[in-house]
């Protein structure tokens, strides 16, 4: 920290903090602690026009300390195509970074840090997407956006858990490879009745959830509504009242005023998130922590920002970002 802030300043923006994240259990001393590092990280940002683009899994200090935009793997990359910053400083995992700087390419895109990988993104390579492609010779390729930027540029479409169904529902092919999430693609076959030839990731955090977490909790709340990712296994995905990615579970949460008891059968951040900006209802049910979106933190970000090191800097070969670009753009045109 470099900067020098005068009492009064602290005292406003520790009470903004505190604002926000007393729903969440922090104290206004946590608040004070960390008041001196989101100004600077904001006044940063005005300086070098810089946006933080946070999704919705971070920590809550970083959503309502510094993020300018905070939501959902799609809206961030509708995010990262509109802005006019001349940096996005990605407080996510490095695939979504990579997407950013495929659609922002004359922008500097920074990670705070390079190993905030994905247990999805890492499942696959390259080689084997062009393998599966020779097996299946003329079956459309559609890859979940949790994938890195050398494999979006040997897809078809590019999806995410917002509009994966109705892109795979427009594709005129009875038959499709879907990558890399193995429970997604059981869910997309459940959706769509179409053959659909998976690969075997997981994702680290979704693959944890068991039913028995969902009985146990309907049996205590009778009028309680379950949502679950649909990276969830399958049998989890039975016992719930509703399926979709964190931009449906936001979406369902406002249209349901009366709905007041949830469980969002998910990553911890996004209760958290809802739980400030909902606070009129209640969130119940177990959660878990995706170990790459934690990476990120206040003093990473702050750091990142200020002097970025060299593989803090997204930096892909300018073919590949054509090619990856296409997938997203068809994404993208779809308008969902
Ligand atoms: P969405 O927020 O797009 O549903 O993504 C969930 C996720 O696991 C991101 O890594
Ligand atoms: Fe990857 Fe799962 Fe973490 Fe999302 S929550 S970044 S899918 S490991």
């Amino acid at each position: 920290m470099i900067m020098k802030f005068d009492d009064a300043t602290l005292e406003e923006e520790a009470e903004r903090l505190y604002s926000h994240l007393v729903k969440v259990g922090w104290s206004k001393s946590d608040c004070e602690i960390i008041a001196p590092l989101t100004l600077e990280i904001n006044h940063i940002k005005k300086e070098k026009n810089a946006v933080i683009l946070a999704h919705s899994y971070q920590r809550p200090d970083i959503i309502f300390g510094v993020a300018d935009y905070s939501g959902d793997s799609l809206g961030l990359s509708k995010a990262a195509a509109a802005t006019d910053a001349d940096i996005i400083l990605f407080a996510g995992v490095v695939f979504m970074a990579e997407t950013a700087k495929i659609l922002s390419p004359d922008k500097t895109v920074i990670v705070p840090r390079r190993d905030a990988g994905c247990s999805l993104a890492d499942s696959i390579t390259a080689e084997d997407v062009k393998n599966l492609k020779e097996q299946y010779p003329g079956i459309p390729v559609v890859a979940y956006i949790n994938t890195n930027a050398d494999i979006k540029a040997e897809i078809d479409y590019c999806v995410t858990s917002a509009n994966v169904i109705q892109i795979v529902n427009s594709i005129e092919s009875d038959s499709i490879i879907f990558l890399p999430d193995h429970n997604m693609a059981n869910y997309i076959r459940k959706e769509t009745g179409k053959e659909v030839i998976d690969w075997k990731g997981v994702c680290v955090v979704h693959e944890e959830f068991i039913p028995e977490s969902v009985i146990e909790v309907k049996e205590m709340h009778s009028d309680i509504m379950v949502i679950a990712h649909s990276e969830c296994p399958p049998d989890v995905l039975e016992k719930v009242d509703m399926v979709g990615g964190t931009s449906d579970m936001k979406n369902f949460i406002e249209n349901n005023p009366d709905t007041k008891k949830l469980f969002l059968v998910t990553e911890c951040g996004l209760s958290d998130r809802f739980a400030i900006e909902y606070p009129d209802r209640e969130f119940y049910g177990t959660c878990s922590l995706c170990p790459y979106m934690k990476k990120n933190d206040m003093k990473n970000i702050l750091d990142a920002l200020v002097n970025p090191q060299e593989d803090q800097i997204i930096d892909l070969d300018v073919d590949l970002m054509n090619k990856a670009r296409k997938s997203i753009d068809k994404m993208l045109a779809f308008n969902i």
